[in-house]
């Protein structure tokens, strides 16, 4: 047995398939053919990384665990349950920053706290402790129209670990950062999940994050979308920006460079056509 098979399987998807209905350029309906056959496993406390070329099917495969989407045929559990009988409070989406702006930033923390009926004092106290993680402990009074993009969307990342779910659904979360608060969230937010341990599935389409983030990436085919190939990421942890640099890393990138280039031709062979 190895040790993957021995781990607790939190995300079970085997053969799953999703088919939207399109209308072609010439205005016929069609399928699209999105998800074929996608199969995957995240471990329990596990940080995956769901790697490949724009439209190969990430964010959908994300929106159906998130319950935002259907799948047409196919077997997806978590923890063990088909996932149509999931609690809503099991996943949550990170996606989009939608804070309340009529909530100042610590009654946005306060939201899910409130759903799930913790007492006023209680919720406070995890609110600010949440804030303070991300830095933001000074500006809990502020309205989110108050503060920079950079500082929503770590408001947003706390409002999401202050709830507490015991997965965490992340769709390119960092994507429309600057350079350096985007390296300051990864940073933090791998910080804050070395002490939480909840089980991280992140989709990206950059190769450095997924290499920096995860325990495992796993790297999708061009669409039709399955997984490709699992890449283990044997880098030590805790991991800081200098682990960049380290020859380990640029082994990998090296690798995982090639294989969406294979991609990418594929796409293009397709004459463009997502
Ligand atoms: N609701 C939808 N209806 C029709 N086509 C869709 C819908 N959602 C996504 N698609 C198509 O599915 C493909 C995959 O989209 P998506 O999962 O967003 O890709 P990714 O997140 O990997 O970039 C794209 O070709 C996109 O146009
Ligand atoms: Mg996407």
């Amino acid at each position: 047995m190895t040790p993957d098979s021995l781990a607790m399987v939190k995300i079970r998807a085997r053969k799953v398939c999703r088919v939207f209905n399109i209308r072609n350029t010439r205005g016929a309906k069609e399928g699209l053919s999105v998800l074929e056959r996608f199969d995957l496993d995240v471990n329990e406390g596990e940080f995956m990384s769901l790697l490949g070329p724009s439209g190969c099917g990430k964010s959908t495969f994300l929106n159906i665990l998130a319950g935002l989407d259907k799948f047409d045929s196919g077997k997806i559990t978590v923890d063990g349950e088909p996932l149509q009988e999931q609690s809503f409070n099991r996943g949550i989406v990170f996606q989009g920053y939608a804070l309340l702006p009529w909530r100042t930033v610590i009654q946005n923390l306060e939201v899910g706290l409130e759903i799930r009926h913790i007492e006023k004092k209680e919720r406070r106290k995890i609110a600010r402790h949440y804030l303070e993680l991300v830095g933001l402990a000074a500006f809990e009074n502020q309205y989110p129209h108050q503060l920079s993009g950079g500082m929503r969307q770590r408001v947003a990342i706390a409002r999401v670990l202050a709830y507490h779910p015991d997965l965490l659904l992340m769709d390119e979360p960092f994507a429309a950062l600057d350079a350096q608060t985007r390296e300051n969230l990864q940073i933090e937010l791998l910080r804050i999940w070395e002490t939480d341990k909840k089980t991280i599935l992140f989709v990206t389409h950059s190769i450095d994050e997924a290499i920096l983030m995860s325990d495992r990436v796993a790297f999708m085919s061009s669409r039709p979308g399955h997984i490709r190939e699992i890449i283990s990421i044997d880098l030590p942890r805790p991991r800081t920006e200098d682990i960049r640099n380290s020859a380990e890393f640029a082994s990998i990138r090296k690798n995982l460079w090639s294989m969406l280039q294979a991609e990418a031709q594929q796409i293009q062979s397709y004459g463009g056509y997502l």
